[in-house]
This record gives structure tokens, C-alpha cells and sequence, in this order.
């Protein structure tokens, strides 16, 4: 195993250790909770299964969390798998005959299922029906199974690949929204308990505002300033040893890393701050499009240093001044 594998699982099982189980300790998202502890509660005093979820956002803003929440709250079990690891339609099947009635499915990056297997899902989500072709050629026949009534959970960070009859066969969807600052606070305070950790306010305060609004990002950072405060500190989470402990990471006063700045200066010094398109900063930044589009743009946008416009992305005058080049404006447009 690669090291990096191994940091990864780590990474993993921390992050794991940290997850709220019920609904009332998920921090934040309120709208969506409100409503979803409503449909829950409706379905329960009707014994029936909840109605198919599907939940979108950035990486890390609670979508897993959230699935496991919505079936522990339904008392239900939970199957996990992938848009990826389902390949073939057998492998659907199997899936969905091995259901219990009030069981999830909770179907990861659902964005990324085959065709052939997302038509088999359709009627499985609408009737509890599987269709299977028996045979090939012109002895081949159809046979339906009644399956399990049971729930699907989707979730994707990309909505726009999600296509349209998959979309419509939801009852709900619902946005994760970055977190306010406030919320990543409490966030950050949840998990230093869990952790034992010893955290001062202004710590806490300083390390949610640089925490990209994302309680992953939020995590993880804590885990890595507990780790310097205890070899160059006294273990406790201070202002200080939290400033210092950014220094070291290379994170910035708004959660920007290298990686993120050195996208920037690649927008704006090779392409004049745009606009310019995707498929070009790409072979510029060495990134692969989807990483960009999903990792580093939804942050970007939501600072304000990021536009996205018909001819391509465009740096703001918020992003030239965060890393001190000069702006000289837009050519004739208006930013
Ligand atoms: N609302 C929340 N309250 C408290 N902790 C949260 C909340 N949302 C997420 N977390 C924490 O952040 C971590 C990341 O959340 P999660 O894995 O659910 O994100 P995700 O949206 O599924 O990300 P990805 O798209 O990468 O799969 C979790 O381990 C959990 O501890
Ligand atoms: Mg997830």
C-alpha cells in the first residue's frame, strides 16, 4: 500500500470517528433539516419508507454524514455503495433483491452510474420493480421482480451530470450550502471534545475562518494544529500556536493553500485574469478539469474571487488584491 493510501484511511477513520449520528447534532443546513425531520416523521407515523433523497454540494459539506443521519433517524438500515462500483446491471440486481422493506440505498457520486444501470434503477424507484432480460436475441425475455420497498439515497457534487429522469424520480432534493463561520465554530468545538482537545475561543474562531466554510477542511485542520500544539506547544489550542500552525500549512487567512493561490496566479498571470476557458486552465494548471471544477472553483466563486461567464472564468478584483498584483481592470468590462 502507498503511503498516501495509508494517510488516506487514516484521514478516513478520523473523519469517521467524528460524524454526528442524529439528526440534532448535524450542525448548520437548518432549512434542509427542518424538512427533512417533517418527511421523516411523516413516513414514520405511516410506517412507510421515506421518499428517494438526493443531496448535492462540495466535497465535504455532509452528504454521507447526512445519508447515515436520514437512516438512523428512520431506524432503518443503510447499504452503501457507488455510481462507480455498480458496473453492470447484475450487479444492481443483486443489490436491490438483497433489500429488506424500509431499507436505504445510499448510492455515492450517483452522477457517475452507466447508462444501462441508471435505466434499470427508473423503475425500481418508481414501482419496486426490477426488469430483467433473460437470453439474448430473439428468445430473449423479460422477467420483473417485485423488489423491497426501500429508499434510495443519491448524492453528487456535480447536480448538473445528475440527468433528467434520474433527477425527477426523487420526492426531495436538497442543496448543502457552504457553512456560515458560526456553525464551523461549533463544528470545530463538537469535534475538540470528542478529540480532548483544549481549544481557546480565539483558536477555535481563528481556525473556523480558515476553514473554506467546510467542515472536512474544518477537521482536518484542527487534527493537524492539535498535532503542533502538542510537539511546539502545550497541547492547547491558543490563537497563537493556531496562527503559527497555519503559517506552517501554508493556509492563508482565507483558507486558500498553494494549490488554490497557484491556481489564481496562473488565471491571472498567463491569461490576463480571463476570461478564459476551462479546458485551457486545465492544460495550464496541470489539473484535471473535473478537479478543478469540483475542488477548487466552488470556494473560488463563492469568495467572490472566481466568474464564471459565457467566454470562460474570469479573476476579480477581490483575487488580484488578495495576492498583492496590481489590477488594472477588465479589459471594457465591468467587474
Ligand atoms: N453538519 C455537520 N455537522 C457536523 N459535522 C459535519 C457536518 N457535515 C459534515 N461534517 C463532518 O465533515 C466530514 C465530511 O462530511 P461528509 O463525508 O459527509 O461529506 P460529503 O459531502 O459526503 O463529501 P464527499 O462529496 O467528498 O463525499 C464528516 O466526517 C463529518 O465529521
Ligand atoms: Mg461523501
Amino acid at each position: 500500500m502507498l503511503e498516501s493510501e495509508i494517510q488516506n484511511q487514516e484521514e478516513d477513520q478520523f473523519q469517521n470517528s467524528l460524524r454526528p449520528k442524529k439528526i440534532n447534532e448535524y450542525i448548520g443546513q437548518e432549512r434542509t433539516k427542518e424538512n427533512l425531520k417533517i418527511f421523516i416523521q411523516a413516513s414514520k407515523n405511516r410506517k412507510e419508507p421515506l421518499e428517494h433523497v438526493l443531496l448535492y454540494g462540495s466535497p465535504g459539506l455532509g452528504k454521507t454524514t447526512l445519508a447515515h443521519i436520514i437512516a438512523n433517524e428512520m431506524e432503518s438500515n443503510i447499504k452503501a455503495t457507488s455510481g462507480p462500483a455498480i458496473e453492470k446491471v447484475g450487479d444492481l440486481a443483486s443489490i436491490l433483491t438483497n433489500l429488506e422493506p424500509g431499507d436505504v440505498l445510499f448510492v455515492d457520486e450517483i452522477h457517475r452510474l452507466n447508462k444501462l444501470v441508471e435505466e434499470t434503477l427508473y423503475p425500481a424507484m418508481e414501482d419496486y420493480k426490477l426488469d430483467i432480460i433473460i437470453g439474448k436475441g430473439p428468445s430473449a425475455r423479460t422477467l420483473q421482480l417485485d423488489i423491497a420497498r426501500f429508499t434510495l439515497i443519491g448524492a453528487t457534487t456535480r447536480i448538473g451530470l445528475v440527468s433528467a429522469p434520474l433527477r425527477s424520480r426523487f420526492g426531495m432534493t436538497y442543496k448543502l450550502d457552504f457553512y456560515q463561520e458560526p456553525e464551523i465554530e461549533q463544528i470545530i468545538s463538537r469535534s475538540s471534545q470528542i478529540l480532548n482537545t483544549q481549544t481557546q475561543k480565539q483558536g477555535q474562531e481563528l481556525l473556523a475562518k480558515c476553514s473554506r466554510k467546510n467542515p472536512r477542511v474544518a477537521n482536518r485542520l484542527l487534527k493537524r494544529v492539535r498535532d503542533i500544539a502538542q510537539v511546539k506547544g502545550d497541547g492547547i489550542i491558543s490563537k497563537e500556536i493556531t496562527k503559527k500552525a497555519l503559517a506552517m500549512l501554508e493556509v492563508d487567512e482565507l483558507g486558500l493553500e498553494p494549490a488554490d493561490r497557484g491556481f489564481m496566479r496562473v488565471l491571472i498571470e498567463k491569461f490576463d485574469g480571463g476570461p478564459v476557458g476551462i479546458g485551457t486552465l486545465a492544460a495550464a494548471t496541470s489539473e484535471e478539469r473535473d478537479t478543478i471544477e469540483e475542488i477548487y472553483e466552488p470556494y473560488l466563486l463563492n469568495i467572490g474571487f472566481l466568474q464564471r461567464t459565457p467566454r470562460g472564468r474570469m479573476a476579480t478584483k477581490k483575487a488580484y488584491d488578495h495576492l498583492g498584483i496590481e489590477w488594472l481592470g477588465h479589459k471594457g468590462l465591468n467587474l
